[in-house]
């Protein structure tokens, strides 16, 4: 049974580490297409995650804003969704349309990510959901307007996690990882996938 924590479903340990292992290679290969790159925020600093995407679309920012587009930095298109992530979808996501991107976010020794929304999709009727690969993260989690009192969970290798009706527009963040927590990828770090419909 999956935790309920405001409104956003969490499956703990969902994919055993074989499984965590399959989906590291297929990764592997996403990121060998498409390697990782340093998004800039509108504000003009780089983002402290690497990111990269699979899928139609790739989630996208620079000084003019958040967006999807079609290409990876390099102007090749985004690899394919690889089956091993699309699987995970159709079990916990509840609905029948496909992911059309799958953002890969990497993150390094003292990353963090801010409190934000994930709003850059067409409809919110659609789930996002994510997978927690490699270290530990602390996942705050916050209310549907900025501000109020937050909740915190730590989110390991293998965790999946539905941000979906209600709590679609729920703001979330990263604080920390506790890096080299895991033993996953050997250089240490976290992986966490997102997969989402864009339009
Ligand atoms: C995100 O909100 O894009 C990432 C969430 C996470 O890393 O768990
Ligand atoms: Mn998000």
């Amino acid at each position: 049974m999956p935790l309920m924590i405001r409104g956003f479903k969490l499956h703990q340990s969902f994919l055993g580490v074989e499984a965590q292992r399959g989906m590291l290679e297929d990764i592997r290969a996403v990121v060998r297409a498409a390697p990782f790159f340093s998004p800039m925020t509108p504000y003009g600093k780089p983002m402290s995650v690497r990111i990269t995407a699979a899928g139609q679309y790739g989630w996208f920012s620079d000084k003019t804003g958040y967006r999807y587009v079609e290409t990876h930095p390099a102007g090749t298109p985004w690899p394919k969704i690889p089956a091993s992530i699309r699987a995970v979808w159709d079990s916990v996501s509840g609905v029948e349309r496909a992911p059309e991107c799958c953002l890969i976010n990497y993150y390094g020794e003292g990353t963090k990510m801010g409190l934000h929304q994930d709003r850059d999709e067409a409809d919110f009727a659609w789930p996002v959901v994510s997978i927690s690969l490699g270290d530990e993260g602390l996942f705050r989690i916050g209310n549907t307007t900025r501000g109020g009192k937050t909740e915190s969970v730590w989110l390991h290798s293998g965790d999946v996690m539905v941000m979906g009706g209600p709590a679609r527009l729920t703001y979330h963040g990263v604080d920390r990882i506790r890096f080299g927590s895991s033993r996953l990828l050997p250089k240490g770090g976290r992986l966490n996938l997102t997969l989402r419909v864009v339009t």
